[in-house]
């Protein structure tokens, strides 16, 4: 049995389930399939071969880790009996499928319990899956652990996830699939600033280019696990779900537990097909943004020094650069002067705003362009008003408070009074102001995450479900408003958010030389119109590196276009050539927010290439990225993939406006005579066109068109 079945056409990522002894569904392969039918035919099932059951069990001889982890808490008179129903044997109830949907249920009348596992079919090709488990006897049934969990191809040898730390999220890491449990936590409350983000299996030396891959990523802002295991008698299986702490969810007699969606997506031309798959989904979705508005964000420009004139005049001068939304961070509120204090009093500061909020915004809106606001609801300083009058609101295990972090504790969105007063502030400010977009921030670690409605047993799944409560009570409240997710940068970026928000904020890092490395993985996920990128300073705040405003504009002008400079330091000359990179950003943005991210490979270890090809193949934008010196002189050839094969396209320069900058020699092919030429789409995938050295911490922009059919 396929699913989807073959009445989804064209290429998916597809499961073929056979059936055990006892009618319990195997899963015996799982990848991207056209819809051939090869149910019964291809596998026997045998005891060693592949296959992995829906839910794997110690009682089935699997030794691996079971995908559901638990026991039985009953407790009598005087004694509490822990341990039962630890190893199920579920049975088969029902099975009904679907072209979008497979739901199966099973039980285990020992161990008292119910199991749903649902498989979706996406749009974009993607599958998700998710397990419930209910408890139907008498006594609590403890969840440690259950995970969603799936084959992987034999030939999938080679393995990829992400790392990371402030100001550098996304750092890819190799690892080849070998005999035991890989297993990629994180238990920050919160997928991290190191998150894992997926993990990708694939054939060997599978990269952006070439080679059959399956991605997994779990889709949840809160802990979880990623997990790749394989043992000398059992196939290699990969799947994740919610890490869950101790006592966190403990299921009385008829509740349930449901793990996140864990999403799996194949592709058969590398890491590229699978990003695009990613992107399709990630574009169907009712909280896709569209296209993005070009940003302006004050905050490496005035950090907590606000001052209404100041920030007048900078809008003055992002409206005049072509800006379309201004965005107010850090600092509004209560007490904030800096990072210390402030930090729940969501009221406006009145000494630092005398007449409210209300001149900026109208001045912001006088020139036309749309008014974004700062929160961090979820936190609290000790130096509150909130947290004097509430100490008890925060997370903690116990009387002991946690070590702080950014000057700041969590407080405990579990509690329904305190969502309400999150609610009541954050919306009085929404309502009191013309509020287009909200950059909601999270800028601590969860640690010792406990709740004191339970005697400070941990809350982290609560949080996170709190977290989701708060965010869905303000979209609804308040619909026309855009939401960011930000955690210090790129630290809450999964698709559990992404169903929320129409952005991303990245990374703090906002040198464009390091930020070429954190966008080029983060696309790995995220479709590039939810990828911020701002402009920032001549010289880099995060890493005192100087870089032309060319390079920056044209590293930011592939994602959600925005600016983080104080423009009252830019000269007139600075600001019209940053006006010239808006507007060809605009010019662009509907191609680079609805196309195919590629990343062609590159010969030369100092330059890196990448581009957007348009999704009915008419068009592609490409940059050469010179990262550093090159060792030769030779140049690299540009192969662009995934254009019309039959169809001519025109090459032009698109940038830097000057080309001397990025090289001092000349005749240069680009210039002189690639420039206007007609290359046949066949052509630029296999050949590609050659592009000289240049200089470091250059981009060399090439716009392609189709002139249509030779
Ligand atoms: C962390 C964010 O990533 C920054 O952009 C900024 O909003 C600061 N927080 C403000 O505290």
């Amino acid at each position: 049995m396929l699913f989807p079945p073959t009445t989804r056409t064209g290429p998916c990522t597809r499961i073929e389930l056979a059936t055990r002894d006892d009618g319990f569904p195997v899963v015996f392969w799982a990848g991207l399939d056209d819809g051939r039918d090869v149910s019964g035919n291809a596998f026997p099932l045998l005891p060693n071969g592949p296959g992995m059951p829906l839910l794997g069990e110690h009682a089935h001889r699997l030794y691996t880790r079971p995908h559901l982890r638990g026991h039985r808490v009953v407790a009598g008179a005087d004694v509490v009996a822990t341990g039962q129903g630890w190893s199920t044997r579920f049975v088969q109830d029902s099975l009904d499928l679907s072209d979008t949907r497979l739901t199966v249920t099973a039980s285990d009348a020992d161990a008292g319990l119910e199991l749903v596992a649902e498989f979706e079919s996406l749009a974009g090709g993607a599958l998700r899956g998710r397990c419930t488990v209910s408890n139907t006897a008498p006594g609590s049934y403890l969840v440690t652990g259950l995970e969603v969990v799936l084959p992987v191809a034999d030939h999938h040898v080679e393995a990829l996830d992400f790392t990371g730390r402030h100001e550098r999220e996304r750092t890819p890491q190799r690892h080849s699939v070998t005999d035991g449990l890989w297993l990629r936590e994180s238990r920050g409350g919160r997928p991290g600033l190191g998150a894992a983000t997926m993990v990708v299996l694939g054939t060997p030396n599978f990269s952006p280019t070439q080679g059959e891959v399956l991605g997994v990523h779990v889709a949840w802002s809160g802990d979880s696990i990623l997990r790749v295991e394989r043992d000398a008698a059992t196939g290699a299986t990969v799947g994740g779900g919610e890490l869950l702490q101790p006592g966190e969810v403990c299921l009385a007699q008829g509740e349930s537990y449901a793990t996140p969606w864990v999403f799996f997506a194949a592709a058969d031309d590398g890491l590229d097909g699978l990003a695009a798959v990613w992107h399709a989904y990630q574009r169907s979705l009712d909280a896709h943004p569209g296209t993005q508005p070009v940003v302006l964000n004050v905050w490496e420009a005035v950090y907590f020094d606000h001052d209404l004139d100041r920030l007048r005049g900078i809008a003055d001068r992002a409206a005049r650069v072509g800006v379309e939304r201004f965005v107010l961070d850090d600092g509004w509120f209560r007490h904030r002067r800096d990072d210390t204090a402030g930090l729940g009093d969501w009221w406006v500061d009145e000494e630092v705003w005398p007449d409210g909020l209300t001149p900026l915004v109208d001045h912001v809106r006088s020139l036309g362009l749309e008014f974004g606001l700062w929160f961090e609801p979820e936190m609290v300083n000790p130096d509150s008003d909130l947290y004097r009058s509430h100490p008890d609101w925060i997370l903690s295990s116990g009387p002991r408070v946690p070590l702080l972090q950014r000057n700041q504790l969590v407080l405990d969105l579990s509690r329904p009074e305190v969502r309400d007063y999150l609610f009541e502030r954050v919306s009085a400010i929404l309502s009191a102001h013309p509020v287009d977009y909200v950059k909601w921030d999270h800028n601590r670690d969860l640690l010792e995450a406990g709740t004191a409605r339970r005697f400070g047993a941990p809350a982290v799944h609560e949080q996170t479900v709190g977290f989701y409560t708060l965010l869905d009570a303000l979209r609804a409240a308040h619909p026309d408003i855009a939401w960011e997710s930000c955690a210090s940068g790129g630290g809450r970026v999964d698709l559990g958010v992404l169903e929320r928000v129409q952005r991303v904020w990245t990374s703090d890092m906002t040198d464009a030389l390091a930020r070429q490395q954190i966008q080029r993985w983060t696309t790995q996920l995220l479709a590039p119109e939810y990828v911020g990128a701002h402009v920032s300073s001549r010289t880099s705040h995060t890493t005192g590196r100087t870089l032309p405003l060319d390079f920056r504009a044209a590293t930011a002008l592939f994602g959600s276009f925005g600016i983080e400079w104080d423009l009252m330091t830019a000269s007139d000359e600075e600001l019209d050539r940053l006006a010239d990179w808006v507007a060809r950003h605009r010019r662009f943005r509907g191609l680079l927010h609805s196309g195919r991210v590629v990343r062609p490979d590159s010969s030369d270890p100092a330059v890196q290439l990448h581009g957007v090809v348009a999704a009915d193949r008419r068009q592609a934008l490409v940059a050469h990225v010179q990262l550093d010196e090159s060792a030769h002189n030779r140049g690299v050839a540009v192969r662009v993939p995934g254009l019309d094969p039959a169809a001519t396209y025109r090459l032009t320069w698109e940038g830097p406006a000057d080309p001397t900058a990025v090289s001092a020699s000349s005749p240069l092919p680009l210039e002189g005579p690639t420039q206007g030429r007609e290359v046949l789409g066949q052509s630029l995938a296999t050949h590609g066109f050659w592009m000289p050295r240049r200089r470091p911490e250059t981009v060399t922009l090439v716009h392609l068109e189709s002139a249509g059919a030779p």
